[in-house]
């Protein structure tokens, strides 16, 4: 979870398109051509969601309500057949339209059933119908493709995406890695609804998000079928492949519980998965009603990966796992999977609060104080990279997973806790979840929330703490 700093070089791709037709229709007649609904070209969708920090992650033009993925793996020769299937809607008249994908190679695409030309352009797969798509179209994208998937360098120099083990793969996507192993409009915007057919060989278990619903052993090889029927974001997706031990259970709330543990990590994993349900319980009294009903964890052994990730439902871990990172993904259930990002710059919503999650445990458990984290915190001197930016405009890519996003993005909401008292502060973040459930929620909101739970203006403890650059003054 702390990842080092080297920047990579990131390629930017420009697409300049229609410049032929402008060029030879005088200006006043291409404007009247444009609004003139039943000739109207349509336009070509955005290569990506608008989003600064990951300009060309996710697309424009149209909306994924579900993928279905089909994934053949083969752990010896790391070789992926993949078929993804999305259900799609326009959201503008569509001529041609993007899907994130990089590494690869695509073998056929077809629109509503119909072949569609298409090519590769960096981590985008351009995808033309033969017939414009009307807007408000509800639309089926099949993608069939085949390769050795790679993990991306992310601009903090750590990997994610399918990131080959040797007995499988940890598969993990976060900010950006969702298209090294399936075409997707992968920006935390669009949320969808999944199904997984994973196909391994015998002996490997492949394990996504939500429920498995079949797993069927035929000529040497296993398949498991997987459904998350919630809205995720696609970096949230997860298909863990390795040597696994398998246990299922049921809370006393409900929750069907699946953890898959390499065997590698099972003795030191055992004691911290025990109490998965008692910090489900804990964390929905104080949170709200768990979003989701299936749970669990994958402790995968992935030395050189060095983080886990929230993946919804199930997150994965590189090793066995201790209590405060239990603690800290699962929080992240609430807050970053049911209620996520509309920009990658709000990333202290899922961070901080995840952390704060972490401090709240250990104060209710017998630990330090969240006052006492905070005090130790606060006495690093103002040259500490504790302080080296404000976790609500963390300014790049490369800072997302930073100190200054994790710990001083729980300090902001310490200090909001103490500003408007306890019975406030957890009615804020339960009226949080509930009110972003299965959907989006921006810093601005966070902070208008606050202010009209509490009754309190709010504006300058959150510009202190969450835009103000430098050690902040506690005055
Ligand atoms: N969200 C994850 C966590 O808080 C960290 C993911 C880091 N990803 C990365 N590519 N460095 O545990
Ligand atoms: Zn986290």
């Amino acid at each position: 979870m702390t990842p080092s700093r080297r920047q990579t070089a990131r390629r930017r791709t420009t697409v300049l398109r229609r410049r032929a037709v402008l060029a030879t229709v005088p200006v006043a007649v291409a404007a009247l051509l444009g609004a003139a609904a039943p000739t109207a070209p349509g336009t070509a969708g955005a290569p990506g969601a608008g989003d600064p920090y990951f300009p060309l992650s996710g697309n424009g033009g149209y909306h994924v309500g579900h993928y279905d993925l089909t994934l053949r793996y083969d752990t010896a020769t790391r070789h992926l057949d993949g078929r993804a299937v999305l259900t799609a809607r326009a959201t503008q008249r569509l001529s041609r339209f993007d899907l994130d994908l990089t590494g690869l190679k695509v073998t056929a695409v077809t629109v509503d059933r119909t072949p569609a030309a298409f090519r590769r352009d960096g981590q985008e797969l351009v995808v033309t119908p033969r017939r414009t798509l009307p807007a408000g179209h509800a639309f089926e994208i099949a993608v069939g493709y085949q390769g050795t998937p790679q993990p991306v360098t992310d601009p903090d120099g750590s990997r994610d995406g399918w990131i080959p083990t040797d007995d499988g793969a940890f598969v993990a996507g976060e900010p950006q890695g969702a298209m090294t192993w399936f075409p997707a409009n992968a920006h935390p915007r669009d949320k969808s609804s999944y199904d997984f057919t994973l196909t391994v060989p015998q002996g490997r278990t492949a394990v996504a998000n939500g429920e498995l619903l079949s797993q069927r052993t035929a000529h040497g090889r296993t398949t498991f079928h997987w459904r998350e029927p919630r809205p995720m974001a696609a970096y949230l997706a997860t298909a863990t492949i390795g040597t696994f031990q398998v246990q299922r259970s049921t809370t006393p709330d409900g929750i069907r519980i699946y953890n898959a543990v390499d065997p590698r990590e099972a003795s030191s994993a055992a004691p911290v998965l025990k109490k998965l349900p008692s910090v489900l319980a804990w964390e929905s009294k104080l949170f709200g009603p768990y979003p989701y009903r299936s749970a669990g964890a994958i402790v995968d052994h992935a030395p050189d990966v060095g983080y886990a990730l929230e993946t919804q439902t199930r997150p994965v871990y590189d090793a066995a796992p201790d209590l405060a990172t239990l603690v800290h993904e699962s929080a992240h259930q609430w807050f970053g999977d049911s209620v996520s990002l509309t920009a990658w710059k709000d990333i202290w919503l899922n961070e901080g609060f995840a952390t704060y999650a972490e401090w709240l445990y250990a104060e209710q458990h017998g630990g330090d104080s969240a006052q006492k984290t905070f005090d130790a915190l606060y006495a690093s001197p103002a040259g500490d990279a504790l302080w080296a930016y404000p976790p609500g405009d963390p300014g790049s890519g490369k800072n997302l997973f930073g100190t200054p996003v994790y710990a001083r993005g729980a300090m902001a909401l310490h200090e909001l806790r103490g500003a408007v008292g306890d019975g406030p502060f957890f009615r804020i973040l339960r009226a949080w979840a509930a009110e972003h459930r299965d959907g989006h929620g921006t810093t601005a909101q966070f902070t208008r929330l606050a202010q009209r739970v509490s009754g309190k203006r709010l504006d300058g403890l959150f510009h202190t703490w969450l835009y103000t650059k430098g050690k902040p003054n506690t005055a």
